[in-house]
């Protein structure tokens, strides 16, 4: 019963641009390494992790390819890396990635490059989760802000914050499952995490607590969460 990670990085970087210099987030340097590589040391380190699949922009597929061969014949993660092309959206990526793994996936984790400081614990709890029998599983934190519905400037609507939850990555499937969410989705149905296309489906998603240092680089005052976030030309 093996188990896969997606690892999108495969994202164009625009609310960033200005301020990297340009550079996709992913490709950032954290550590001295970009980005992505901080997520994928974190899953190989996971004992469960047979792989990890690394999603690129297309237009940046071959020098990434040639950069993580250089990184994965430094420091040997001991675990399978693959790589493939992503999509225009982020649903595309994963399922370009989902179609590259190998046939004897049965657990396919989803994680997002821009979120580097995922670690071991919460991979493993979203493991288990999925060995003890759910088939769709997400990391979730309290929502500590009130959330409103807004229309230009005027709000329509306030949320019971007792019954929201922020939900982060990996989120863990069952791989034909996912498969399978993404046939009956089809190609209009557009999303912001692949749980969706399975509540779509109509099938049970379970959560687990997620960890408030996994947080999302998206805007420019994240990149002080990097230690050395200075833009490199090198993916
Ligand atoms: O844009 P956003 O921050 O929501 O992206 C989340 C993750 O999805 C990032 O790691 C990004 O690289 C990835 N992504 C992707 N393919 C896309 C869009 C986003 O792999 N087309």
């Amino acid at each position: 019963m093996s188990v896969w990670t997606v690892l999108l990085a495969a994202g164009s970087g625009t609310r960033l641009a200005e301020a990297s210099g340009g550079v996709k987030k992913q490709f950032l340097r954290l550590g001295g390494k970009p980005l992505y590589w901080r997520s994928l040391s974190t899953f190989a380190r996971c004992p469960d992790i047979a792989g990890v699949m690394v999603v690129f922009p297309p237009a940046d597929l071959d020098a990434a390819r040639k950069a993580l061969a250089g990184l994965l014949a430094a420091h040997d993660p001991g675990v399978a890396v693959l790589t493939t092309a992503g999509g225009v959206r982020r649903q595309d990526s994963v399922q370009n990635g989902l179609a590259a793994l190998p046939s004897d996936c049965r657990f396919v984790l989803v994680h997002d490059a821009a979120r580097p400081f995922v670690d071991p614990a919460l991979v493993g709890r979203v493991i288990t989760a999925l060995r003890e029998g759910h088939e769709a599983v997400i990391p979730v934190l309290p929502v500590t802000d009130t959330i409103k519905e807004v229309r230009e400037e005027t709000v329509l609507a306030t949320f019971d914050r007792s019954r929201l939850a922020a939900v982060q990555t990996p989120q863990g499937f069952d791989a034909a499952l996912l498969r399978q969410a993404f046939a009956h989705a089809g190609e209009e149905f557009t999303v912001t995490d692949d749980a969706s296309l399975v509540e779509h489906l109509g099938r049970p998603v379970h959560t687990v607590p997620g960890h408030p240092d996994n947080r999302k680089i998206t805007n420019p005052e994240d990149l002080a969460l990097l230690e050395d976030a200075t833009p490199s030309p090198v993916p």
